[in-house]
């Protein structure tokens, strides 16, 4: 009798248990990339800085310069995939429901496509330069509070300099990246 009860609690645990784990890989999978690139960063840090690890995390990141020399517009092609679901890249392609035309974003002023953008975006006034557009893509809401993009960002800054190495390219006129 005893021992059927422990049983059960036994039992009850290890589901709890296995309930949590099976959200861990569900979250992994939607997050993997960004759990990866945070325990490179770590690391990194950790070898870096002979055990203050806290400090080295916490420095900051490398500039946007120097990740704009070495990335690499083809796999920002690849990456911006995940951008087509609400935008079109094309030159001269319509603004979708879900999004404005981003050729030609480069150096474009902000929310002039004729898109219906948040008032937020309207009201920036400002132009996609090279840093707006890494400080945007880390997390919109950062740049534009009240935005409509309801996109997440790219945490990781190299991925994020692909992004935007690919978004000159299809960007006529675009300036020539900042020198490192
Ligand atoms: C879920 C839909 C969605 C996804 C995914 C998305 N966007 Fe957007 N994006 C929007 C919307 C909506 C706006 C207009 C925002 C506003 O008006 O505040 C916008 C605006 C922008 C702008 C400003 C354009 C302008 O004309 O001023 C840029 C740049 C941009 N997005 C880049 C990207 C990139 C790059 C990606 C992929 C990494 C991406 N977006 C993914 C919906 C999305």
């Amino acid at each position: 009798m005893h021992s059927l009860e422990l049983n059960k609690i036994a039992g009850a645990l290890l589901g709890t248990l296995l309930f949590v784990m099976a959200l861990g890989i569900i979250a992994d999978g939607f997050f993997a990339r960004h759990k990866l690139e945070k325990a490179g960063y770590a690391l990194a840090g950790f070898v870096d800085s002979h055990g203050a690890g806290q400090a080295a995390a916490a420095a900051p990141d490398t500039p946007l310069p120097v990740l704009l020399a070495k990335a690499d517009a083809k796999k920002g092609e690849g990456a911006a995939k995940v951008c087509t679901t609400c935008h079109t890249l094309e030159k001269g392609g319509a603004d979708k429901p879900t999004g404005p035309n981003l050729a030609g974003v480069v150096g474009r002023k902000m929310g002039s496509t004729g898109y219906a953008y948040s008032d937020g975006m309207k009201g920036m006034g400002n132009e996609w330069t090279y840093e707006n557009l890494n400080k945007f893509l880390t997390n919109p809401k950062s740049l534009v509070a009240s935005t409509k993009m309801s996109y997440a960002g790219e945490r990781d800054p190299a991925k994020r300099a692909d992004l935007i190495a690919f978004l000159r390219t299809i960007s006529d006129g675009a300036p020539p990246f900042p020198t490192p």
